[in-house]
């Protein structure tokens, strides 16, 4: 997938903008503050709907305006083009695909597809569980709808649930017929995900030691397992077993605890945890082999590359990393990439990167 033409209009910093990418690695380079990582976030919302900073679409209305308007123009591999419209006013978002209406938000994810990679989802690789299940859920949900669909009624099962639990403990009722129903649902949906994480895993773990050797040149060997207190070779049973014997435990604690809710992807780097004992720069180097493992999955699921989204990423890394980061991304991937430090774009191919200055909201070109 490409993106040939973006307009913004009211767009955080931006007034109006109406600008073409011509090449596969496009460099926003500039001061701090100057609307870099603006410009990714109106690309991601194009993608995906949601902004990676916010869920709130009036904070990305210019201030003291009372709307904002972007648009893309992408092309896909077959050379279909495709156009998106997001707008915002009086707190009404419009988005129009292909010059329709989207209705639903989910029956729209999957056109246009999207990796991002900010400084934020350090978190992915250093904090919770949560973390983690959440970058396997969203990644699945944009390339299966069967999955999406699976987590969406797991979710609201487990809410249902939650609720009558919290109201048992509070009422000092107690109706264990009750949970049973919603047990039963968190069964059949539970399994499923399970297994489709499993199935998932199996793929992408293969790109992923490959990418993490490459980019670390030879020097790191990375694995990620999954993580349950099922017993993965007999996951649907044991499932069904816990959550009978936990039945009075949750009642106690008004709490649902047993279930994929709770799994979690155990990150090891040359055979050791990396959330103990990795360094800053293997932290770093883990997220972008994650990333660019989602860009290679995605493809080999979907055919399409994504485009790749690269904020503020070379901090950490040294000089011989980040070249071969971007031997991966020099064919094919569309990618964008905020820096303060325009010097590593001389990593890729010349004549096929375009670099930007950013001020004040206003890009020239370098
Ligand atoms: N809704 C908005 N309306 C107008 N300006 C905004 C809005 N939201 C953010 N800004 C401004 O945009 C600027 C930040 O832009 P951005 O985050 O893109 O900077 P950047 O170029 O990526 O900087 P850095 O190098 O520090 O990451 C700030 O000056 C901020 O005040
Ligand atoms: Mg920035």
């Amino acid at each position: 997938m490409k993106l040939n033409k973006i307009i913004l209009d009211n767009f955080r910093n931006y007034n109006n903008l109406d600008i073409g990418f011509d090449k596969d690695i496009v460099c926003f380079t500039g001061l701090n503050g100057q609307g870099k990582t603006n410009l990714i976030e109106a690309i991601s919302v194009l993608g995906l709907l949601n902004s990676f900073r916010t869920n709130n679409y009036s904070e990305m209305k210019k201030f003291g305006e009372d709307y904002f308007f972007i648009s893309g123009d992408f092309v896909d591999k077959n050379d279909n083009e495709l156009n998106i419209k997001i707008s915002f006013s009086n707190r009404k978002k419009k988005v129009i695909f292909q010059d329709k209406k989207v209705l639903k938000f989910s029956d729209f994810w999957g056109n246009i597809p999207i990796v991002y990679l900010i400084p934020d989802e350090s978190i992915i690789t250093t904090g919770p569980p949560l973390e983690r299940r959440k970058f396997v859920d969203k990644l699945l949900s944009m390339i299966d709808k069967e999955y999406f669909s699976l987590l969406k009624n797991y979710t609201k099962t487990l809410k249902q649930k939650n609720r009558i639990l919290y109201s048992f403990k509070k009422d000092n009722k107690f109706q264990p017929e009750m949970i049973e129903v919603y047990n039963e649902q968190l069964l059949e949906y539970g399994t499923k995900i399970f297994k489709k994480r499993i199935e998932f895993l199996e793929g992408f773990d293969k790109f992923f030691k490959d990418i993490l050797l490459f980019i670390s040149d030879g020097l790191f060997s990375g694995d990620i397992s999954y993580s349950s207190s099922m017993d993965l070779d007999d996951y649907q049973n044991d499932l069904k077993k816990q959550l009978s014997e936990n039945i009075q435990t949750e009642k106690d604690r008004g709490l649902s605890i047993i279930g994929p809710h709770k799994d979690d992807l155990v990150f090891k780097i040359n055979d050791n945890d990396l959330r103990k004992y990795g360094s800053k720069g293997q932290h770093k180097l883990f997220l972008v082999a994650l990333k660019l493992s989602e860009i290679k999955y995605i493809k080999s699921i979907t055919d399409e590359y994504p485009i790749f989204l690269l904020d503020d990423l070379y901090s950490e890394i040294d000089e011989k990393k980040s070249g071969k980061i971007a031997k991966i991304l020099d064919k094919d991937i569309q990618t964008f990439i905020t820096t303060s430090n325009s010097s590593i774009i001389n990593q890729f191919d010349v004549n096929n990167t375009r670099i930007f200055n950013v001020t004040e909201g206003a890009l020239t070109l370098q």
